[in-house]
């Protein structure tokens, strides 16, 4: 029997979650599908779940093997369904992610629907959205209502409540020479971006009744972007989709421990829930435990260290120590809770960084990821620049606004300006 309609659904990482998503294909009221599952190299636990289900025929799984590091570089999902639809015999095309349900009756209901309109090529249908918190229990509850026809529906259909035929994608193909843009900017929303290329084409068609149910939980891709840079700075505590907590120090990610975090005196409320695939994109450095204390070279940066022996206070950065004078202490917004005491031997094996001066002079250095005003834009220092940023990023970062510096005219002309730190979306 050949499928009338082909499904690709996306995976990462959901075992339990994407269990259900395929267990809703399989009670289709309609059965003449395939499922493409595309999972793009999760953990055992998901993939131990998909191969429980390949005995069924019509169900075919392709694991991207992406490596970690390559997350970032494009729109992972984009990807895998652009690698899927040339693998597809389906005439119709529907997508499925792993946060999401069909209704039993969704593949009936939608192909019948393009069967008797051949002329039509996109249907889309209303869906239930459930909002769900850390412990995954529902909190609120939304409808996406499917009653207009469309001219535009990007951002306002969701991914898995679309179906369309083969032969519009094929348009798609000719005029942009790809199905879904898989560039690493469409990561917020490459629905919206491929629904732009089918409405050069042809409207979407609503089919009023609720056909798929979706959850947003805190970790999904879209809530954890959001005003989240593609890059962040030197210092910052982040955390992917598990549990472990990492320091970005010298552009890697380093692996911390709680009792590494207390004794390094990090502030354990400014972690940052970060994507994978930014979290990824720095490479992997040397995990901060117990030798850290001994060895120089694993000390992290951007921490601030006093002498056991002379009480001077000492900012790490670039495996150097920079003196910092009494009166930049204060200018600084550094504080005394983030004091960590160093005994002179070891503090001697650090080579003498620029010291820290209260006032910018000609050939000053930056220390990195501080925030500063100049008027009334904030610029954020990273790599000796500053970096223009906007107040939702600055809160995002957990970066904290009671230690702006303001910087005087005078000063201002000592720095260089960086490329301003961005979020954005395809509109
Ligand atoms: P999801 O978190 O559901 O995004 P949203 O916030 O828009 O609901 O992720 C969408 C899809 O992306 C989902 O099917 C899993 C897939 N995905 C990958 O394939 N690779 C990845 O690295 C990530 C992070 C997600
Ligand atoms: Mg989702």
């Amino acid at each position: 029997m050949s499928p009338k309609v082909s499904i690709i659904l996306t995976s990462y990482n959901r075992p339990h979650l994407l269990k259900k998503a395929i267990e809703s294909v399989l009670i289709q009221t309609m059965n003449k599908w395939e499922l493409f599952i595309m999972d793009d190299a999760s953990n055992k636990e998901t993939t131990e779940i998909i191969r429980s289900y390949l005995n069924d025929k019509r169900i075919h799984y392709i694991n991207s093997g992406v490596q970690d590091e390559d997350r970032h570089k494009t729109t992972r999902y984009a990807s895998l369904i652009n690698q899927a639809i040339p693998l597809t015999k389906g005439e119709y095309l529907s997508y499925l992610t792993d946060d999401t349900v069909y209704l039993p009756n969704r593949l009936q209901i939608m192909t019948s629907y393009l069967d008797k309109h051949p002329s039509i090529d996109i249907v889309y249908s209303s869906q239930k959205v459930q909002i769900l918190n850390d412990q995954l229990k529902s909190v609120a509850e939304r409808k996406r209502n499917a009653s207009r026809i469309l001219s535009k529906a990007a951002n306002v259909v969701d991914h898995c409540s679309v179906m369309h035929t083969r032969r519009i994608a094929e348009k798609v193909y000719k005029k942009y020479y790809s199905y879904w843009d898989d560039s690493p900017e469409c990561w917020h929303n490459g629905d919206a971006v491929f629904w732009m290329r089918l409405n050069q084409f042809q409207s979407f068609y609503p089919i009023p009744h609720v056909l798929d149910q979706t959850v947003k939980t805190p970790q999904c891709f879209q809530l954890l972007n959001r005003f989240l840079p593609n890059d962040v700075p030197n210092g910052t505590l982040v955390k992917g989709l598990t549990s472990e907590i990492y320091v970005i120090d010298q552009k890697k990610r380093r692996k911390i421990t709680s009792e590494m975090l207390i004794l390094l005196k990090y502030d354990s409320s400014k972690i940052v829930d970060v994507t994978d695939p930014l979290l990824f994109k720095y490479p992997l450095g040397p995990e901060i435990d117990q030798s850290a204390l001994s060895n120089h070279n694993l000390f992290p940066n951007q921490r601030l260290i006093k002498c056991t022996k002379t009480n001077q206070l000492y900012f790490l950065e670039n495996n150097q120590k920079r003196l910092i004078e009494p009166k930049a202490f204060k200018r600084f917004g550094f504080k005394l809770t983030e004091i960590i005491t160093m005994n002179p031997e070891l503090l001697a094996l650090f080579e003498n960084g620029l010291p820290i001066e209260v006032v910018f002079k000609p050939n000053c250095i930056c220390p990195d990821n501080f925030l500063f005003t100049i008027g009334s834009t904030y610029y954020l220092s990273m790599d000796n620049q500053l970096h223009q940023i906007d107040i939702n990023i600055i809160k995002r970062l957990k970066l904290t606004l009671n230690k702006v510096i303001q910087l005087s005219s005078n000063e201002v002309k000592h720095f260089k300006k960086g490329t301003p730190i961005k979020w954005g979306f395809r509109k």
